[in-house]
């Protein structure tokens, strides 16, 4: 690994045009899958937010264009979308380039004064996604990563999560041809580059370096002080999701409330009474209209139809007022053992994320899923 003067040197100068091209220009190896990147950060920030004001951190930011692309397909999701990065001429750049987030000229290894020095409103009461996404964590020296690592725990510590997106080692060799061979505007000329192909390392003659992460290695990227909730493969990236250990209390259920909710879904009678008695798969009201009278051999199965066929009608009305449009994606909030999610699935061959405080219907929810063969339409984070 290059090390830590070469390492600045490389990055603080950079001219942004040499970046852009080489990621975003040119047909770039990773421009299609930067959209299930933003998806990822969104649909945990969705979750893990539970409704507070979400403010967006990108440790790292370079000409700001991901935070671009953040912004298009999730326009309102972020109370606020900062950018962080200590090379002028990025930060200079993706202020022109995009004017609806703040970006600061900044070395993310300080990250929590850098925010409060500059956004001290925003830090408060807000739930903050910090996240280094597009490989930064393989291109920083080991002591630069632990540092930014904690600084990134810090900043999340009261109310918020961290994303990692790395490039994955098993994409390496493909990258080597088709990315860095075509972009030595970027990394330099390969001629004289050293490869290490096990640990999926390169340094160029011009002291580019880069380090791609194979997925058992996760560990060596991350604090091991904190809590993973979510690891992705996705195309050549390798995501994750985390929060610092000593994250508070509040963030893990939305206050008494919540956790009174959460407790009361998981206890064995709730389970038994919404599993047994009460739809069994669609735990709502149902509709008895047309239904044969209830007789006591019959009563069980009554309620499952009506239960059922409430939801058809509720899908019904769905598709009607969607006029002809295609479901790309739901979400239902309160999934339970999932049975309008997987109805929505097949219905409508869409994706669906279901969102439930209740581990015990979750998982519930898993096995029923994976049973019908829908886990890649049916999510339950
Ligand atoms: C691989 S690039 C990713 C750029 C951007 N995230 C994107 O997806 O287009 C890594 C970025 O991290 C920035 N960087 C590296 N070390 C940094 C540090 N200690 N503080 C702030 N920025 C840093 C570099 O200047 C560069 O813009």
């Amino acid at each position: 690994m290059a090390n830590i003067s070469e390492y600045e040197k490389t990055w603080r100068e950079m001219s942004s045009s040499h970046w852009d091209q080489a990621m975003y220009e040119n047909a770039s190896f990773f421009n299609r899958h930067q959209v299930s990147n933003t998806d990822f950060i969104a649909r945990h920030a969705v979750v893990n937010s539970r409704g507070k004001p979400i403010v967006g951190v990108e440790v790292g930011t370079g000409t700001g264009k991901f935070l671009k692309i953040v912004l298009e397909e999730h326009p309102s999701l972020f109370k606020r979308l900062i950018g962080v990065d200590f090379n002028p001429n990025f930060i200079e750049t993706a202020r022109k380039a995009v004017p609806d987030a703040d970006f600061t000229l900044g070395d993310c290894r300080e990250l929590k004064n850098v925010l409060n020095d500059n956004y001290s409103e925003d830090m408060q009461d807000s739930f903050k996604v910090v996240f280094s996404v597009n490989n930064t964590h393989g291109i920083l020296p080991e002591k630069v990563r632990d540092d930014i690592n904690k600084a990134m725990a810090d900043t999340t510590s009261d109310s918020g999560m961290i994303i990692i997106g790395l490039w994955n080692g098993n994409s390496f060799g493909d990258a080597v041809q088709h990315f860095y061979a075509q972009n030595d505007h970027l990394c330099g000329s390969l001629q004289g580059a050293s490869f290490d192909w096990d640990e999926c390392k390169m340094v160029t003659a011009s002291n580019y370096t880069t380090k791609w992460t194979k997925p058992e290695e996760l560990g060596k990227m991350i604090d091991e002080s904190w809590n993973v909730l979510d690891v992705v493969s996705s195309g050549p990236m390798l995501l994750i999701a985390a929060k610092p250990k000593n994250t508070k209390v509040q963030d893990n259920a939305s206050g008494e409330a919540g956790a009174e909710t959460e407790y009361y879904y998981d206890t064995e009678d709730a389970s038994r009474f919404y599993q047994n008695f009460w739809g069994g798969e669609n735990v709502h009201i149902g509709l008895y209209d047309n239904l044969e009278e209830p007789n006591e051999s019959k009563d069980l199965e009554t309620v499952f139809k009506a239960s059922d066929k409430s939801l058809t009608r509720l899908l019904d009305h769905v598709y009607d007022h969607m006029g002809g449009l295609k479901i790309r994606r739901a979400m239902d909030m309160g999934s339970c053992y999932g049975g309008c999610a997987r109805e929505m699935a097949q219905r409508f061959a869409c994706e669906v994320l279901c969102v439930d405080m209740s581990k015990v219907e979750n998982d519930i929810n898993r096995e029923r899923t994976l049973e019908a063969g829908l886990e890649k339409l049916v999510k339950i984070p």
